[in-house]
């Protein structure tokens, strides 16, 4: 039996760039997105197949599933990539706002990895290597102010990365984190265009600021190939890493993260203030 991946969030950016690369190194690819049409350079591909979802549909995540078992594939990797970065600070985030952070970058990726695991059983009992790789973010290993709720479902994801893993060895299935830093896709263009509506409250100031900064970061962000093939890798290696951050300075990263909290809460601050990120 053909064996295929499942990868959410094609549409552009690190999914997009994911699903050329994968299918670039002979794997066979069917990648979600939620309306329109792929991409043509992948709908033109023989081993590409899209499907239609929201990874808050589970109706609609369990019929893409049912497709990929009526085309004959045997499922033997999930990434879980598809994510929004909400920012802006909490005390005035909507609930809607915040519950939909959580909705697609958290329970959203438990929906997916429910659906599909019956199919990753069935591939650890046809002898395969089964995984599920969850996109992370260095926002879930260190939080920077005005993306809090973002890095809290980051946080979020990390936790859910180790515990299922856990769970899951002992039946064959691993479970790994590919955490990029800053990458150069649309997720900053959205972004900026959510901060735009604090102007004119009490966070008015700061977030004037927080443009620069975001632009500097997304500016020194690394190409998506980077993380595309760090997927790739979590996909395929014999005995890959189980949490991978994929950044410039990521020694830095886990440097601060060992710190006291209070001398991050400086570093944070006066990292804003100059417009620059890590
Ligand atoms: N770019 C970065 O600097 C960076 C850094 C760390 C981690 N990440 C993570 O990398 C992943 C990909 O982000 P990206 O930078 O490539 O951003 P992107 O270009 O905005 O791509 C996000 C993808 O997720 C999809 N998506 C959003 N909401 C969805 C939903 N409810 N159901 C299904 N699909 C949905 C989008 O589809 P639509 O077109 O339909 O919205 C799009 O295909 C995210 O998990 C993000 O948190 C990004």
């Amino acid at each position: 039996m053909q064996q295929a991946i499942l990868l959410t969030g094609i549409s552009s950016g690190i999914g997009l760039t994911t699903a050329h690369y994968l299918l670039q190194r002979g794997l066979t690819v069917y990648g979600s997105l939620r309306s329109g049409d792929a991409e043509a350079g992948l709908t033109d591909h023989p081993a590409f197949t899209a499907l239609q979802f929201d990874v808050t549909d589970r109706a609609a995540i369990r019929a893409a599933v049912q497709r990929i078992v009526a085309d004959g594939k045997q499922l033997v990797g999930v990434v879980n990539n598809a994510g929004i970065a909400i920012s802006g600070p909490v005390e005035t985030l909507s609930e809607a706002q915040y519950r939909k952070q959580f909705d697609v970058n958290v329970f959203g990726l438990i929906a997916v990895s429910q659906e599909t695991l019956p199919q990753l059983h069935a591939a650890r009992a046809a002898g395969l290597s089964p995984r599920i790789v969850n996109i992370g973010s260095v926002s879930g290993y260190l939080t920077s102010p005005f993306t809090t709720l973002y890095s809290a479902s980051k946080f979020a994801v990390e936790a859910l990365t180790d515990g299922m893993r856990r769970e899951l060895s002992p039946f064959g299935i691993d479970v790994i984190s590919v955490a990029p830093g800053p990458v150069k896709t649309p997720i900053w263009a959205k972004g900026r265009e959510q901060t735009e509506a604090y102007q004119g409250t009490r966070y008015e100031g700061v977030l004037e600021k927080l443009g620069p900064y975001t632009k500097a970061a997304e500016a020194d962000g690394v190409e998506p190939e980077l993380v595309a093939a760090a997927i790739y890798r979590a996909l395929t290696d014999p005995s890959p890493k189980p949490n991978v951050l994929v950044m410039k300075k990521s020694w830095l990263v886990k440097l601060l993260r060992l710190t006291p909290k209070r001398f991050q809460d400086k570093f944070f601050l006066k990292r804003l203030a100059e417009n620059r990120r890590y």
